[in-house]
């Protein structure tokens, strides 16, 4: 090849790297930004891109361009390439270069993560509770009853701190709109903060794999008004007060939400559709000891065709009360 020709090929390659560097951060890669924070996040990521871009498209172009210009010329072709020596001039240049690129990086990456992580005035303390396949959020309540939810209901533009922890194999609590993750993992609780400040419901997804069920670990945050927030925590974890007469009784339906069942079954009363353990639409029918036993004691029978997969906690981490009314709720909805 010419030597004209390889610098016109030279100026290609440096054109193309420039076009798809510029083209990469045109792209909108994340979902949309919630919190200040995000901002942060998403300037990280550029400087990524524009670092490695540039990078890739250079060493794709110099192997391409090998194996066409030193290709061998049939088979017959044995001969051995020119002997040749290092240089030490090239090695120095393309070790110091990355090394400088890369501590860079791990500099301002740091600066940016010690931001994230920062503690923040008057945070909302939440806590996360990862398990095979749901989320349930706990709040402190002041003095009374611990609020659960399956829903992350939380106020526009208050600081989040959050306690993750799991009760069985390690999840990991993703809020995408966020750029936030941590790992949830048994006996340990690991702290994320971030602040929301966009009101509307963004997912929440599990992104560690934990289980036949673990794409069905999704859930929602709910970002409302400041108000609508306290009325919230008023009431126990309702939007709406519940009804009278009803006061001091679990709420079945709101226990059904709240532990995660809907994640795994289906039951067209409560809108769940999952399809890991069996329907309850028919297990109307059967009495409260048979119910509870199958809550309490998953594993003691199998419905044929489903895996022994149920959590067997489910006798720890609710109330007698709550127990009593799940049963009572599956019996009048389940058939
Ligand atoms: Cu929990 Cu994946």
């Amino acid at each position: 090849m010419k030597n004209s020709h390889r610098i016109v090929g030279l100026i290609g390659v440096v054109v193309l790297a420039v076009v798809a560097t510029w083209a990469s951060v045109q792209i909108d890669w994340f979902p949309e930004l919630i919190s200040p924070i995000d901002g942060k996040i998403d300037s990280v990521y550029t400087a990524l891109l524009i670092s490695s871009v540039p990078f890739f498209v250079i060493i794709v172009a110099a192997i391409a361009f090998m194996l066409v210009e030193f290709r061998a010329t049939g088979d017959d072709d044995e001969r051995d390439g020119e002997p040749m020596h290092g240089s030490t001039k090239l090695e120095i240049v393309w070790t110091v270069i990355p090394t400088l690129i890369v501590i860079g990086l791990g500099i301002y990456s740091w600066v940016v993560l010690d931001e994230i992580e920062a503690k923040q005035p008057n945070e909302l303390k939440i806590g996360v509770v990862g398990q095979q396949f749901a989320w349930t959020f706990n709040y402190e309540n002041s003095g009374k009853e611990k609020i659960r939810s399956s829903e992350l209901v939380v106020p526009k533009d208050r600081p989040l701190f959050f306690s993750i922890t799991s009760l069985d194999v390690i999840h990991s609590f993703w809020v995408p709109n966020a750029r936030v993750k941590r790992d949830a993992t048994k006996g340990v609780v690991t702290p994320l903060r971030f602040t929301p400040t966009k009101l509307g419901r963004y997912p929440i997804v599990c992104t560690e794999l934990c289980g036949i069920g673990h794409a069905t670990m999704r859930q929602t945050l709910n970002v409302v008004e400041p108000e609508k927030f306290k009325k919230w925590v008023a009431n126990g974890g309702k939007f709406t007060a519940a009804k009278p007469g009803k006061a001091g009784k679990a709420d079945g339906a709101a226990i059904f939400a709240s532990a995660g069942c809907a994640s795994c079954h289906t039951l067209k009363a409560a809108n769940a559709a999952g399809t890991l353990g069996p329907t309850l639409d028919t297990v109307g029918g059967q009495s409260s000891a048979e119910l509870l036993e199958s809550i309490v004691k998953p594993n003691a029978k199998i419905v044929s065709g489903f895996n022994p997969i149920m959590p067997a906690n489910f006798g720890q981490t609710l109330s007698k009360d709550d127990l009593d009314a799940l049963v009572e709720y599956l019996q009048q909805v389940g058939k």
